[in-house]
């Protein structure tokens, strides 16, 4: 990166790439940069000239596919396995019990005061929320907490490189915990999502423990810190556009609204990955067969060729065709529960406190992979 681009905001960053280098190589054998919506957008939707499947570790050393890094037929059939669960129907029979978590986090946090938002609320409660799901006690979610952040804090080297002592032994310890945890629903079956993956007939019989595994790994790595994210950028907005708070406080019904364009301004999954299976075109580049390309979602959100005024937060955008939770099979899987702890912790937050403002607003990140680790603010 030259000494310029570092000064710069990664929006401004985006912005010059989007007029000036839409498509672009990072180093000489480096991943394809694209940042233009229509180009985001492209890719997301040919599954078969850009793969899912990235990975350059030989196939024995990867352990069960995960969808997330799988194309068809694989990604279908896991897709299929666990997509019941997560449909709208499914999902509001959760909403009670997360309002009701949201809201013990909040009567713990002190007024007028700093206080650590990831800490206090933005990190505990999506992993309490998957950690339900999967059925870990209550006793258990601090540790389980540990281990997600440990393997979502080194993803790029467990997918190109080696990972990390640390992460493979926070690896190794969550993969002991859920083998106990399956091992005994096999003997008093369970209703939570694990509890019907365990008890799943499919047309290859039953899922071994290592498919098994891999939907638990990959539930906390694609939910945890995205939803994080979402959480910090809603209380980022409720700084920048005070009238914002005020404005949901008086109308809860706009919630939705609000957390569509959260998702588009502060894209919390800023960018995604695909490797090419043939020679293609884009935007006027031509990329070879087996190259890395990489969507820059939280750009494609910001272009100006498709919603005026980009830069502009505005609660009442409509249409609003972001691209933050993904376009094509690989769609978010767990888009509406996503949106819905958006919704609770945008309204709860509204109808609490008539301020929420950032201590260092300055050096807090945006742009990045997930959420920040912490983020210092006062509320009131
Ligand atoms: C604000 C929060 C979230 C954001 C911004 C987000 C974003 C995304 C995006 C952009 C993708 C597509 C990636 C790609 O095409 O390469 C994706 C896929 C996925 N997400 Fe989410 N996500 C969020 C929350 C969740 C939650 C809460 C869950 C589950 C508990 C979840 C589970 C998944 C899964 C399993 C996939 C893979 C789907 C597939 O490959 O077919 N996500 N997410």
């Amino acid at each position: 990166m030259s000494e310029a681009s570092e000064t710069l905001n990664p929006y401004e960053g985006f912005k010059l790439l989007r007029d000036h280098a839409p498509v672009t190589q990072l180093e000489a054998d480096g991943g394809w940069q694209v940042a233009r919506h229509a180009d985001v957008h492209a890719v997301m939707r040919d599954h078969e000239t850009f793969s899912s499947d990235v990975s350059l570790q030989p196939p024995e050393e990867r352990g069960a596919p995960s969808m997330l890094f799988s194309d068809p037929p694989e990604h279908h059939r896991l897709r299929k396995l666990v997509s019941a669960a997560f449909k709208p129907s499914q999902i509001q029979k959760q909403e009670a019990q997360i309002r009701t978590r949201c809201g013990d986090m909040l009567d713990e946090l002190a007024t007028d005061t700093e206080v650590d938002l990831v800490q206090a609320l933005a990190a505990p409660l999506p992993v309490m929320v998957i950690a339900e799901m999967l059925g870990v006690e209550d006793g258990d979610m601090a540790t389980f907490k540990a281990w997600s952040d440990e393997i979502f804090s080194n993803i790029g080297e467990i997918l190109f490189g080696t990972a990390s002592p640390e992460s493979e032994r926070a690896a190794a310890e969550m993969n002991a915990y859920f083998l106990a945890r399956i091992n005994d629903i096999r003997r008093h079956p369970k209703n939570h999502l694990l509890g019907q993956l365990v008890a799943m007939e499919t047309e290859d019989g039953m899922l071994d423990d290592e498919e098994l595994l891999s939907f638990c790994r990959l539930l906390l790595i694609a939910g945890n810190e995205t939803t994080t994210g979402l959480i910090t950028a809603s209380a980022r907005i409720f700084h920048e556009q005070p009238e914002t708070l005020i404005q949901l406080k008086q109308q809860p019904q706009l919630s939705g609204s609000f957390v569509e364009e959260a998702l588009r301004y502060y894209s919390p999954f800023s960018a995604t990955v695909r490797r090419t299976t043939r020679e293609v075109e884009l935007a006027g580049q031509t990329i070879a067969e087996g190259e890395l390309v990489v969507p820059l979602i939280a750009s494609a959100n910001r272009d100006e060729r498709v919603f005026d005024a980009p830069d502009t937060y505005n609660i009442h955008r409509s249409p609003n065709p972001h691209l933050a939770l993904g376009f094509g099979i690989h769609v978010c899987l767990g888009a509406h529960l996503a949106r819905l702890e958006g919704r609770i912790v945008a309204e709860q937050l509204a109808e609490r406190y008539s301020q929420v403002a950032l201590v260092h607003p300055d050096t807090t990140s945006v742009g990045d992979l997930g959420g920040p680790k912490e983020l210092a603010v006062i509320v009131r």
